[in-house]
């Protein structure tokens, strides 16, 4: 196997929450000991509920801000090692694009200028024809468009500026958190169009993070199910889908009614209740308090992620038999 382009290990990230109004503080574990692997020209997809982590792994993983511990090695170099200023390469090889994108684009500037932005700030040259380039590969006729301010685009236009901004240092990783959420279905599955046709183009691999599970299916190749900071499964997205092993993702495929979960013939399992705390996670398998099929040993030690299928691994002591 070749070297992964990324290759995340052992990660933990933590914030400190102040408590207010009635609501406890105390340390966030908002990324516990997570680990995958990225190849070159893949796209896996991120899914969990909301707060389960996706945007902090995003963001760790650009080292903003560095995580409390574990390798992030990208391109080969571990990124939790290298000094600040020495991340101007990886910076322009990983590049992030993000959920609103009008509050992305500086409202002043000319579309013209915000795509140019990277160019001036790592001093390539040729500027102008550059800008005109990636217009054109996102499907903005130059013309029409270098000149119009943020205002006066649609939210989808305003995502293509965000991606030409994003592709112009020729990055090999995008991550797209939430990158078409807010945009409306029509428009989302043009941007989806774009970005396949940018990694056939510029051989791009992407992170794609969505709380949407229907989407990412469309898009990766593969699927990571994130659950109050750690990863529960990972795998084929084709295989994932079909046949969810861990709990918790046959819970979450079957709030989707209309993705057809695979877990016919299971028992079903739904999502009750708010997901615990990240200041006092569960002890043992955080999904415990909420799983229908949790054991005595569920509560007090914490399932590893195995691989029981090729390139398809779970966290949990009695995962669901798969394929
Ligand atoms: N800077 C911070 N300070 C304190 N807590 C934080 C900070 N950033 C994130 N968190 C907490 O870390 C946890 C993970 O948050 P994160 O934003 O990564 O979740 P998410 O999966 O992206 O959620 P969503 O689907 O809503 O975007 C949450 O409990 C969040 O409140
Ligand atoms: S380890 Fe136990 S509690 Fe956790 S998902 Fe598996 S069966 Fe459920
Ligand atoms: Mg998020």
């Amino acid at each position: 196997m070749t070297t992964p382009l990324l290759s995340v290990r052992n990660v933990v990230q933590e914030f400190t929450a102040r408590g207010r109004g009635g609501v406890k503080g105390g340390v966030v574990h908002a990324l516990s000991d997570v680990s995958f692997d990225l190849q070159a020209g893949e796209t896996l997809g991120i899914v969990g509920e909301t707060g389960s982590g996706k945007s902090t792994l995003a963001r760790s993983i650009l080292q903003a801000p560095r995580p409390k511990s574990g390798e992030v090695y990208f391109q080969g170099q571990d990124l939790m090692r290298r000094r600040s200023r020495d991340l101007t390469e990886a910076r322009r090889q990983l590049q992030m694009v993000f959920q609103d994108p009008f509050a992305s684009l500086n409202p002043r500037w000319r579309v013209s200028e915000i795509v140019a932005e990277p160019l001036v700030g790592y001093r390539v040259g040729n500027r102008d024809a550059r800008v005109r380039e990636l217009l054109d590969l996102v499907g903005l006729n130059p013309d029409t468009f270098a000149s119009r301010r943020p205002h006066e685009l649609s939210g989808g236009q305003c995502q293509r500026v965000a991606i030409a901004r994003a592709i112009a240092l020729d990055p090999a990783l995008v991550v797209c958190d939430e990158a078409v959420s807010s945009l409306d279905v029509l428009i989302q599955a043009q941007v989806l169009n774009l970005f396949e046709q940018l990694r056939r183009e510029l051989g791009l691999s992407y992170l794609f993070i969505s709380h949407d599970l229907a989407l990412v299916k469309q898009v990766s190749d593969r699927v990571a199910v994130m659950h109050l900071g750690q990863l529960c499964e990972i795998g084929p997205a084709e295989g994932l889908y079909r046949a969810p092993m861990h709990p918790y993702t046959v819970a979450l495929l079957a709030s989707i009614p209309k993705l057809d979960p695979g877990a016919r013939g299971k028992k079903p399992v739904t999502l009750e209740g708010e997901p615990p705390s990240p200041i006092s996670p569960p002890s043992g398998c955080r999904f415990h308090t909420r799983c229908p099929f949790a054991q005595d040993r569920c509560a007090t030690e914490a399932p590893v992620l195995r691989e029981l299928a090729p390139g398809h691994s779970v966290a949990c002591h009695f995962p669901m038999p798969g394929e």
